[in-house]
């Protein structure tokens, strides 16, 4: 890839003008869209899949699809259950993108092959995020670069922008720091984020020592900052280690406004945690900007997608600018002599200075090109 085509990469996702608007104007930004709720896996921290759901119809979504664009909104989140696992996947990513959405799709990876990532780019797939959680598999997730690794070699070439997700908790603590590196170096943006809070004690899993926790963030913003492709905003990072310290964070839940879920039933859901039985068909820009308001959830809030969008749309100078300063200084790694590293071929030299082993598609961020990925990529 030319130099000058990495650098517009870096930056790409920032579509700085259309944001702008959107955050403006009384239009949502981003919809996330459950393709289905079945699930070809079973973590245990997870309550986002129900293996007794059919599938909904491709032209069941379409239909939600054309409404949520109705409405103004500008990206649109593919997730689940796992997207991957609905048969007419393809053809829903070609009609978000026919409708002008940029889109993005969430998957554990294990249902990817080659021809289906070549078909999904050629349908016009901006942006996928992999969830990895460990190196190898574990009772509690499954979702390891074991499975994962020898398909990063399907998006060397690939227009679609790829960033990798962890979720850690006390199983995946061990090896967090590990799927960090391994992503990095390897040039992919990488996270890793703490499991939501469980008021309802419906996961099966320990979130893990806090101290650990503390410290791994704390190298994770300082890692961000040195310009290094942490992919998780200095936001977002800030908000994590105050969740931790059980510090209040002021802040206004925009979920139900500036970005919402549909279920795979069509259901309007203000976020993956709470939920209306309003139908999408039904929604009108009153009932979401009536959804801006602080709400008695707030406080310890782990859907970091809402947390995001709330703080970029409250204090959109701030997030953003921090943002593009720590994607500023990776520019200076683009111009080295290991800028070509392949995918999958890491050294040691680069496993152990991320930023040097470089740019492999470009990707920025968890979220459509149409986006400022800057605090809005993250998945909750
Ligand atoms: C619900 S999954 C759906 C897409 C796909 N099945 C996958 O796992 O990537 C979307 C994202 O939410 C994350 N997730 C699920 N439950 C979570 C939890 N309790 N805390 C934090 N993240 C969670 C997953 O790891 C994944 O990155
Ligand atoms: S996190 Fe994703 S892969 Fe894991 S059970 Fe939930 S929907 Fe399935
Ligand atoms: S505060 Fe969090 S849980 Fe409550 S509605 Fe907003 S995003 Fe959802």
């Amino acid at each position: 890839m030319k130099l000058l085509d990495k650098i517009g990469r870096e930056f790409s996702g920032y579509n700085i003008v259309e944001s702008a608007k959107r955050l403006k104007d009384r239009k949502p930004l981003q919809c996330s869209l459950y393709v289905t709720d079945r699930c070809n896996l079973d973590c245990a921290y997870c309550t986002e899949y129900d293996n007794s759901r059919p599938h909904p119809s491709i032209d069941e979504l379409k239909k939600w699809v054309r409404k949520i664009r109705e409405l103004g909104t500008m990206r649109i989140a593919l997730v689940g259950g796992e997207p991957l696992t609905h048969p007419d996947i393809v053809e829903l990513v070609r009609y978000c993108r026919e409708l002008g959405f940029a889109t993005s799709l969430t998957t554990n990876g294990f249902l990817l092959t080659r021809k289906l990532v070549a078909e999904l780019e050629e349908a016009g797939l901006q942006v996928m995020q992999i969830s990895v959680d460990r190196m190898t598999p574990s009772a509690i997730t499954k979702k390891s670069f074991k499975t994962v690794l020898p398909k990063l070699d399907y998006f060397r070439d690939s227009k679609i922008s790829l960033h990798i997700t962890g979720v850690i908790c006390a199983d995946t603590l061990p090896e967090a720091q590990a799927v960090l590196e391994t992503g990095l170096s390897r040039g992919i943006p990488t996270e890793v984020r703490l499991v939501h809070a469980d008021p309802l004690r419906r996961f099966r899993v320990d979130r893990g020592q806090r101290e650990e926790l503390e410290q791994f963030i704390d190298s994770m913003i300082e890692r961000k900052r040195r310009g290094e492709k942490i992919h998780t905003s200095e936001a977002i990072l800030n908000y994590q280690r105050s969740l931790l310290r059980g510090e209040h964070v002021e802040w206004t839940c925009a979920a139900g406004y500036k970005l919402f879920f549909v279920s795979a039933q069509g259901k309007f859901w203000i976020c993956s945690m709470v939920h209306t039985n309003k139908h999408i068909m039904d929604v009108t820009l009153d009932d979401l900007y009536a959804n801006y308001k602080k709400k008695s959830c707030q406080e310890g809030c782990g859907v970091y997608c809402a947390v995001s969008a709330s703080l970029l749309v409250e204090k959109p100078v701030r997030v953003l600018g921090k943002e593009i300063l720590a994607r500023a200084k990776r520019v200076p790694s683009l111009l080295g002599p290991l800028s070509g590293t392949r995918i999958g071929h890491t050294t040691p030299e680069n496993a152990t200075n991320p930023n040097g082993a470089h740019e492999m598609n470009g990707s920025s961020h968890g979220r459509p090109a149409a986006e400022d990925r800057v605090a809005l990529g993250e998945r909750a």
